[in-house]
C-alpha cells in the first residue's frame, strides 16, 4: 500500500524529509525541521488569506464547494430548511445531534426566557445617532453585553458557556430590533415569550405599541425562519474565523461575537446582500444589464452576490432562497428588482467570464430582495445575517475552546521592512 507521506528534498542542502499526510493535509509545523543551518528558524508556509490552510478540525458544517453541498452536522441544508426550525437547527449545530422532544422544549424555553436585555441597554441604544448604521449599533451593543455578564469570562466552565450561549442567541434579535426602532424613532417593543423565535422578532420590529394581538403572516414568519436556518453557519468563513481568533485569547464570548459581527459587516462578507440591492438599483433597468456586465468584466467593480471562495457551483442556499422569495412575493407583492436580478443571473450564467471563473449566485444574491420586500431598509440586511449566524459563531467558539490542539491564534509573517536603522531627531530629518 502507498505510504501516507510526502517526500521533500531541500535542494539547498540535498537533505530529504518525510512529512506525514493525515486527512489529505500536511502539518505546517512539520516543515520547521527543514533548515540550512542548525540555528535557522526553519521553513515556514506562506498563505495570505488562508486560501489553502485548514485552521482547525471541525465537526459542525460540511461544504463540498464543487458539488454545491452544504450540511450541518451531516444533515443536508435542504432538509433542514424544509422540516426544521431555526432554534432546532441552532441546537443541532451546538450539540452535534437533533434534540428529542424534551430537549427541544427545554432549549426553546431557555432561549425564550433570555430574550430580555438590561433596561440600560435601551438608554445606550438611544445614545446612538438616529441615522447610525444598525450594524454599528449591534457591534457596539453585543460587545457591551460583556459588561453585564462577567461570568462570560469563565470560558472553561461548560455550564457558564451554555448560559452565554442562550444569552447570545436570545438577545441578538432583541438588540437588532432595538437598533431598528431607534433608526425609525419608534418606541421599543419588549420580547413576547408566547411567540416563536421568528414571530417574536417580527413583533419587536413591527408591532404597534397599542396592538394587543399582533401575529405576523405565517408565510413571512416561516420565510424568516428559513432564512435564519440558511444563515446559521458556514464553516470557516471570515466572521467564524474572527470569532475563533479573538476567542482564542479567551475573552468572554460577547466580545468575540462583537468581533465576528464586525467581520461580517464588510461588503465582501455579510455586507454583500446590501451591496446587491445597491447594484440592482444602480442598474435600474434590464436594458442597462449588458453595459453593467461589460464594466464588471473590464474590472470596474464586481457582480455582487456572485462568486464564493468555496462554492464553485450554485450555492445551495441561493436555490432555497430563490424559492422562498417567490413565496414571500405572493404575500407582499413582487419586488420590482427581481426581474433585473433574474436577467442578470441568466446572462452571467451563460457568459464566458463568469462560467470560466465558476462564479455562481451566492446566498446574498436573492436574500436582499426578500428583506426589501419584507420592508427592511438596506442597512438592516447584515444585521439579519448576524442574528442567525450567532448560533454558528458560538458553536465554532465552543468547539475551539474545548479543542486541545488549539492555542492562541498567532500567525507568523515574512518581514519586508527595513532593519537596524538609527534614530535621527526630527529637526535633522
Ligand atoms: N464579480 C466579478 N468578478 C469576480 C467576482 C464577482 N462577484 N468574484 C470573483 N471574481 C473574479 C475575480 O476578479 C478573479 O478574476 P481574475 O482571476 O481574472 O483576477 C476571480 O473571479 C477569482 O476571484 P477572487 O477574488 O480571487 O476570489 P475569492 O475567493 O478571493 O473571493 C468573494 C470570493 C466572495 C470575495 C468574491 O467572489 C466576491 O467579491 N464576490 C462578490 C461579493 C459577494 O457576493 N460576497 C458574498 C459572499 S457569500 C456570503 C458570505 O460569505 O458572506
Amino acid at each position: 500500500m502507498a505510504k501516507e507521506t510526502l517526500s521533500v528534498t531541500d535542494n539547498r542542502t540535498g537533505k530529504q524529509y518525510e512529512i506525514p499526510i493525515e486527512d489529505g493535509t500536511v502539518r505546517a509545523m512539520d516543515f520547521r525541521q527543514i533548515r540550512v543551518e542548525d540555528d535557522d528558524f526553519g521553513l515556514m508556509t506562506y498563505d495570505p488569506a488562508f486560501t489553502n490552510t485548514a485552521s482547525c478540525r471541525s465537526a459542525i458544517t460540511y461544504i463540498d464547494g464543487d458539488k454545491g453541498i452544504l450540511e450541518y452536522r451531516g444533515y443536508p441544508i435542504e432538509q433542514l430548511a424544509e422540516h426544521s426550525t431555526y432554534l432546532e437547527t441552532a441546537y443541532l449545530l451546538l450539540n452535534d445531534k437533533l434534540p428529542n422532544e424534551k430537549e427541544l422544549k427545554e432549549w426553546v424555553h431557555n432561549i425564550t426566557y433570555h430574550t430580555m436585555v438590561h433596561e440600560n441597554i435601551k438608554r445606550f441604544v438611544d445614545g446612538f445617532n438616529y441615522d447610525s448604521h444598525p450594524m454599528g449599533m449591534l457591534i457596539g451593543t453585543v460587545g457591551a453585553l460583556s459588561t453585564y455578564y462577567p461570568d462570560g469570562k469563565d470560558v472553561d466552565d461548560a455550564q457558564a458557556r451554555e448560559l452565554q450561549t442562550w444569552r447570545l442567541i436570545a438577545k441578538m434579535p432583541t438588540i437588532a430590533a432595538y437598533a431598528y426602532r431607534r433608526t425609525r424613532g419608534l418606541p421599543i417593543i419588549y420580547p413576547d415569550n408566547a411567540m416563536s423565535f421568528p414571530a417574536n422578532f417580527c413583533s419587536m420590529l413591527w408591532r404597534h405599541v397599542s396592538e394587543k394581538d399582533y401575529r405576523p403572516d405565517p408565510v413571512l414568519e416561516k420565510a424568516i425562519d428559513v432564512l435564519f436556518i440558511l444563515h446559521a453557519d458556514h464553516e470557516q468563513n471570515c466572521s467564524a474565523n474572527a470569532m475563533r481568533a479573538v476567542g482564542s485569547s479567551r475573552p468572554d464570548p460577547f466580545s468575540a461575537t462583537a468581533a465576528a459581527c464586525a467581520a461580517l459587516y464588510g461588503p465582501l462578507h455579510g455586507g454583500a446582500n446590501e451591496e446587491v440591492l445597491h447594484m440592482l438599483n444602480e442598474i435600474g433597468d434590464i436594458k442597462n444589464i449588458p453595459d453593467f456586465i461589460k464594466r464588471v468584466k473590464a474590472g470596474e467593480g464586481r457582480l455582487m452576490g456572485f462568486g464564493h471562495r468555496v462554492y464553485k457551483n450554485y450555492d445551495p442556499r441561493a436555490k432555497i432562497i430563490k424559492k422562498t422569495a417567490y413565496e414571500v412575493f405572493d404575500v407582499v407583492g413582487r419586488n420590482p428588482l427581481l426581474d433585473i436580478a433574474l436577467e442578470l443571473e441568466k446572462i452571467a450564467l451563460e457568459d464566458e467570464y463568469f462560467v470560466s471563473r465558476k462564479l455562481y449566485p451566492n446566498v446574498d444574491f436573492y436574500s436582499g430582495l426578500i428583506y426589501q420586500a419584507l420592508g427592511f431598509p438596506l442597512e438592516m440586511f447584515p444585521v439579519l445575517f448576524a442574528i442567525p449566524r450567532t448560533a454558528g459563531w458560538v458553536a465554532q467558539w465552543r468547539e475551539m475552546i474545548t479543542d486541545p490542539e488549539q492555542k492562541i491564534a498567532r500567525p507568523r509573517q515574512i518581514y519586508t521592512g527595513a532593519r537596524e536603522q538609527t534614530y535621527v531627531p526630527v529637526g535633522q530629518r
